[in-house]
């Protein structure tokens, strides 16, 4: 792992120098627009990413030139967030777990059990009113939210013992995101929290350096997880989104025309990546049984929710601009119940 992680520092040093086109004559001035991202060339991200490149690309080619990097060519979630607020590269996608630790207003989406289904996660990501005041949170830390991104729900997934109760990830070392409310929810359940970055969860399945993760129904095929991890256990404990975030000043530098551009193919990354979700995840289903040979166990969530309640009230007691959002939430949460027995 750190061969390759030198690997990709050297490649990013190489892939940044420079951030205009320079042809023989040193005419081409167009600008490269670099974004970055942790997952395959197969995932929806890269085919969301691609289609805003060749949106962009032939909207604007005479001005932009779009570069996606995938696989973290660019270096771990945590590292592309930093590039991106530096504006060394101009996008990248992070999950919405890792930028609690940027701007604690991202904490609302990390709450465990926040949403009451699917449609009340969609309708609440999809309301500006409630996304506004945390995408634009870190605006003075020099990076934006500009659209949000569908990474399912997460659930365990073992190598050894199947999870049916709270009780049974009791000993568990379990791999979650880097994020304090990660580790506080993984306390409250009673497993053993081991923080880390996507990149390096594989490895530590294959070694017992771990005995579980936590992830949507890809991790256990695109990232080969399935293939150490048979038992997958639908306790659908958070529905974190992934957020695509942008360097403010290189956002705030477009002309009005331009920009207007820019948030249609923002728009167009959304839509994309949702298209391609759904069926990348009954794709994932369908290999992880036939091929990993993955038990999926679909277990009653409800003492799973009950561990996590108390983290509810803690994440609004410490910081209370959040109750209005939580409130609207809430109200969709009404408007869209939970259609589970
Ligand atoms: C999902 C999510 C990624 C995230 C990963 C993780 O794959 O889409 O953005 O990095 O989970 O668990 O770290």
């Amino acid at each position: 792992m750190k061969g390759l992680k030198k690997a990709a520092a050297v490649f990013c040093a190489a892939a940044l120098a420079g951030t205009f086109l320079t042809g023989c004559s040193g005419g081409d001035q167009r600008r490269i627009v670099r974004i970055g991202h942790n997952q395959s060339t197969n995932h929806p991200i890269h085919l969301a990413l691609t289609a805003f490149q060749d949106f962009i690309n032939e909207e604007l080619g005479d001005k932009y030139v779009v570069e996606v990097f995938p696989s973290e060519l660019l270096g771990s979630q945590t590292d592309m967030v930093q590039l991106t607020q530096t504006g060394a590269i101009d996008y990248c996608v992070a999950s919405n777990a890792i930028l609690e630790t940027f701007s604690k207003n991202y904490e609302i989406f990390n709450l465990p059990y926040l949403f009451a289904s699917q449609e009340a996660y969609h309708h609440v990501m999809d309301d500006k009113s409630v996304t506004d005041p945390i995408f634009g949170s870190t605006e003075k830390a020099g990076f934006t939210a500009v659209t949000w991104l569908d990474a399912g729900t997460r659930n365990f997934y073992t190598a050894n013992r199947p999870i049916n109760t709270p009780a049974d990830l009791r000993g568990l070392k379990i791999r979650v995101q880097q994020s304090p409310t990660n580790i506080e929810m993984m306390r409250l359940l009673g497993g053993s929290a081991t923080p880390m970055g996507f990149g390096d969860v594989y490895t530590a399945l294959q070694s017992n350096i771990i005995d579980g993760a936590e992830n949507n129904e890809m991790a256990l095929t695109d990232n080969g997880h399935g293939d150490v991890c048979k038992f997958y256990s639908y306790d659908m404990h958070q529905m974190v989104p992934d957020i695509l975030i942008g360097n403010t000043a290189f956002m705030d530098d477009m002309s009005d025309e331009e920009r207007a551009i820019f948030e249609e193919g923002y728009k167009l990354v959304n839509q994309v990546e949702r298209e391609e979700w759904v069926k990348a995840v009954e794709a994932a289903k369908e290999k992880a049984t036939n091929e990993q040979h993955v038990e999926f166990i679909y277990p009653d969530t409800a003492p799973f929710q009950e561990a996590c309640a108390p983290l509810h009230q803690s994440v609004l007691q410490n910081n209370p601009s959040l109750q209005p959002i939580y409130d609207a939430i809430q109200a969709y949460n009404a408007q869209y119940p939970s259609t589970a027995e």
